[in-house]
């Protein structure tokens, strides 16, 4: 069929529509005993998302065999590709010996004894089955040990999905309100009234917004949880005083300061923590550290950890959980975290360099104002002229053409997340990011002027 008669924005569902019918049919039949198909919200995208077979390093494959460079690390989760060898090996081990036990095991403490020696803040972890649990229980700790009850949280932040933290996260600009002074808003339905006005929104990046409102709540905060690159807002980097005076207000305040890097924790060998050189009181991780398995960490200071010792009587604070500390994600985990060398990670941390780069180049020589954010091996392509430096500025970006750019690239071959966000693996080399770079070019071209 020619494609001459169809708009250019049309173009490129047309042509992605050719290459996946298997994916149609996937979701024709999945949506019958699945909403929407899936069990993954935010992986969702128009007219039907790409249904994957399997993985190999910096590939995956979909019902349709075709093949993808993966851009996302399955949304960072993942950094060293699918089917990495040695993780591979470390996993057939572990599942010889058994995948599940009623009580501690080996692995764990090597895990843990891995985490506190590369994250010097972490005097003391525990393992979970997600972020959303790690934050959970950094945010019921930090309550218990100032007796507490509010929370501040950063406008577009993202900690996972329990009540307290699914606010703020995406506001339309009409109900955000005033920009140094954010309106708490609830991010789905299904959220009580009562949690959400429990729940301070501080701007992000704005020092002096973000501290008079924390001045002014201040005695009454148990927390101030922060992402020190924001991640589902679009890979957004904090800036070095904004971390330092979140840590001078909440020492000043008997505030717990959590860092959420659940996602940040890949900028630095000892986190963006490391990178910022600014050390929080608790510690959130996720997606990389399970090495491809379900698993989330919460640690940092023993005085608050100690909450959670049953050795001495009931504990101050409960943490039960069938699967917490699951050997395959701590063999998994600590595998991925022995490959990931200060020397691998600067390796992993330049190609993102390059490859931000590339981007930048390709949106100007297209004559389409963009911005690219990202730090380390994390990127965001925002179509706005305005630097984005919050959540705010994110609001004036194109998200419809964002997403012709996102189906134009997977028509190439190119998979990043549906709302231009990526991360690297160490699986990509040069040639990928070169192989990106002339993607990105080829679908811009076809969309200057669209
Ligand atoms: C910064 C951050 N915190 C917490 C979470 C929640 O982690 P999980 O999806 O493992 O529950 C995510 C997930 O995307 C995240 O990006």
């Amino acid at each position: 069929m020619s494609t001459e008669a169809i708009p250019l924005t049309a173009r490129e569902e047309e042509v992605y529509r050719e290459r996946t019918p298997a994916s149609l049919r996937f979701f024709e039949k999945a949506r019958e005993h699945l909403p929407g198909g899936d069990s993954r919200s935010t992986v969702f995208y128009p007219p039907y998302p790409v249904v994957f077979d399997r993985g190999e390093g910096c590939l995956l494959f979909d019902l349709d065999g075709n093949q993808l460079l993966d851009f996302t690390g399955n949304h960072s989760a993942l950094i060293h590709g699918y089917g990495h060898p040695e993780i591979l090996k470390a996993i057939q081990v572990q599942l010889r010996k058994g995948t599940s036990f009623p009580g501690a095991t080996e692995p764990q403490r090597h895990y843990a004894e891995l985490l506190c020696r590369r994250i010097p803040s972490l005097e003391q972890v525990r393992f979970t089955n997600s972020g959303t649990e790690a934050t959970l229980n950094a945010v019921r700790a930090a309550r218990a040990f100032t007796g507490r009850a509010r929370i501040a949280k950063v406008e577009g932040g993202y900690h996972g999905t329990t009540d307290d933290v699914m606010v703020s996260i995406h506001p339309s600009g009409t109900e955000a309100g005033a920009r140094s002074e954010p309106r708490a808003i609830p991010n789905t339905r299904g959220i009580p009234r009562e949690v959400v006005s429990n729940v301070t929104i501080i701007p992000y990046n704005d020092i002096e917004g973000a501290r008079a409102v924390l001045e002014s709540t201040g005695a009454g905060l148990a927390a101030v949880l922060v992402e020190p690159v924001l991640g589902s807002a679009g890979m957004i980097p904090a800036e070095t005083a904004y971390l330092e005076m979140l840590r001078e207000v909440t020492r000043r305040l008997g505030i717990v300061l959590i860092f959420d890097e659940v996602v940040s924790f890949r900028v630095a060998y000892g986190g963006a923590q490391e990178y910022f050189n600014v050390v929080p009181d608790l510690t959130c991780l996720g997606k990389l550290i399970g090495g491809g398995f379900p698993l989330g960490v919460f640690g940092g200071r023993s005085d608050i950890m100690a909450m959670f010792d049953p050795s001495r009587g009931r504990p101050a604070v409960l943490h039960p959980g069938s699967h917490n500390a699951h050997p395959l994600g701590m063999v998994a985990g600590a595998t991925t975290l022995e490959l990931l060398t200060r020397e691998v990670l600067a390796q992993l941390n330049s190609r993102g360099g390059a490859l931000r780069q590339e981007m930048s180049r390709a949106f100007a020589g297209a004559g389409i104002p963009a911005q690219i954010t990202g730090v380390g091996s994390l990127f965001a392509i925002h179509l706005t002229e305005q630097p984005v430096r919050s959540y705010r500025d994110t609001l004036t970006a194109q998200a419809d053409r964002r997403h012709q750019i996102f189906l134009g690239l997977v028509n190439e071959g190119i998979l990043i997340d549906p709302r231009g966000v990526g991360s690297l693996t160490t699986a990509l080399g040069e040639e990928e990011v070169r192989r990106f770079g002339a993607a990105l070019r080829t679908v811009l071209a076809r969309h200057r002027g669209a």
